[in-house]
């Protein structure tokens, strides 16, 4: 069991590189299982959740190939049954794609349900009500997920969906490549890797229209072939590197950023008083005065993230004044404040609303990550607390964050991973991240 240790007080200065979106990696992997042929990933993020999808695949007989630091190719040509380790299955919430890509390629799927949750309810009614709308029978029982195409193939179809789902709008527009006729999803997620998944389908011989609106059309195709395709540079890691940024002071070059994706991050760091210059591919986060409190309400792209909502959080605690942060994504995605408050934090959440009162500076404590981007929450908010910060369960963090501590070390952080003998493991300790 590892643990961060980190001791608060160093501003940060120099570069880091920002690698490939944990969100889109997430569904390209089982988005391969489609393709009758080698499709060639890049700019792969090296993460764990990565590497369980990529071991689900390799269990179920695709050949896997590590061709460069992030490059793979994925060959899933020699995989001949719909049926996914139910295990792994569970312990990632992103295992959902397999649903929407075995049914596309073999017209059926047995799963198990994806992983618990950490953050509240995370159904998948929709993705359901999409995969039944193209004519599958779905059948949820005993923690598994059935579902068979009527007659072997998906139909296509016209569907609404009832609430902006990531997951559910890339996983039917996985289903919907190869069904018959055309699919179409009205008011569909517009997340940026929702296009960067529409575009690696493309490259396999698929036709996805209009990614990024709200109306996605999928004409469906005989079958795909082996695709090539070099993954966006992850928006959220980049948000994660300028909080921590904004916390901690100095003056950072964050370099393979989209930076239009960065576009409401900055804005509200500009907003609390946070220099920000954007260049082509790259941005430069400075802070050199105190920070202004701010208010901020999460929202479906192209809103707030609400996977920025817990970094912003642990920044606001030092801020001057009252902010108010309102979760307009989950029901329930605070459970992290009581770990800050262990900092000191002055923070009351109740339902979807936080409201913190800045204080002069957190004092570090032993606290734990109670999912991903509440432990980078954690991290950030140890850099800049007085004294030291023990940050427990750090699994979580590494199925998201490549390589965080070494990065944050580069541009100065005192952070370090210590290894403790392994306790049992408990059941809450399997819940998912992603
Ligand atoms: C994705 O989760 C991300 N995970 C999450 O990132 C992210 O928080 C979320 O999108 C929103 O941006 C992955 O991509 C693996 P949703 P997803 O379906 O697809 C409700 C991180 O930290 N809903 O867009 O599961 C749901 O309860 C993770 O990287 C239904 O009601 O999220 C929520 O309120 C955490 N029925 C809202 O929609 C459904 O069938 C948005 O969920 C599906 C969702």
């Amino acid at each position: 069991m590892d643990k961060y240790v980190v001791r608060g007080g160093n501003p940060l200065f120099g570069e880091v590189e920002i690698g490939g979106a944990k969100n889109a990696a997430v569904a390209i992997i089982p988005a391969a299982l489609m393709a009758n042929g080698v499709c060639r990933i890049e700019n792969m993020p090296r993460i764990s959740d990565v590497d369980l999808l990529l071991s689900i695949l390799k269990q179920m007989g695709a050949k896997v190939r590590m061709v460069g630091k992030t490059i793979f190719e994925i060959d899933c040509t020699g995989v001949k049954h719909s049926k996914a380790p139910f295990d792994k299955m569970r312990r990632i919430r992103a295992s959902y794609y397999l649903i929407g890509s075995m049914l596309g390629r073999f017209g059926n799927a047995k799963t198990a349900m994806p992983g618990g949750c950490n953050f509240g309810v995370r159904p998948i009614d929709q993705h359901i009500r999409g995969i039944s709308a193209m004519g599958a029978g779905v059948e949820v029982k005993g923690g598994f997920v059935y579902a068979e195409a009527n007659h072997g193939r998906l139909d296509g179809a016209r569907i609404y969906m009832d609430k902006v789902s990531v997951g559910a709008t890339m996983n039917i527009m996985i289903a919907a490549t190869t069904a018959n006729g055309r699919t179409v999803i009205e008011n569909a997620a517009k997340e940026p890797h929702i296009v960067d998944v529409a575009n690696f389908l493309n490259s396999m011989g698929a036709d996805v229209r209009g990614a990024g609106t709200d109306t996605v059309k999928i004409n469906g195709v005989a079958d795909l072939h082996g695709g090539a395709h070099c993954i966006i540079p992850d928006q959220i890691e980049a948000g994660t590197y300028m909080a921590a940024v904004a916390a901690a002071g100095g003056e950072v070059l964050i370099k393979n950023v989209i930076p239009k994706h960065l576009d409401c991050i900055a804005a509200k760091l500009r907003e609390m008083g946070v220099e920000i210059k954007e260049y082509e591919d790259s941005i430069l986060v400075k802070r050199t005065r105190p920070l202004r409190r701010a208010n901020i309400k999460t929202l479906p792209y192209p809103g707030f993230p609400t996977d920025m909502q817990p970094q912003f959080c642990a920044v606001l605690c030092m801020a001057s004044g009252t902010s108010v942060i309102t979760e307009g994504v989950w029901d329930n995605r605070y459970r992290y404040v009581n770990e800050l408050k262990k900092m000191g934090a002055q923070i009351q959440a109740d339902g979807k609303t936080a409201v913190i009162e800045g204080i002069e500076s957190l004092t570090g404590a032993p606290v734990a990550a109670c999912d991903l981007r509440a432990g980078a929450a954690m991290v950030i908010a140890g850099l800049c607390a007085r004294g030291t910060t023990e940050v427990e369960d750090v699994s979580y963090i590494e199925r998201g964050y490549e390589d965080f501590v070494g990065k944050l070390k580069c541009i100065g952080a005192d952070i370090a991973v210590i290894t403790e003998p392994d306790e049992p493991k408990s059941t809450d300790k399997e819940a998912i991240a992603g």
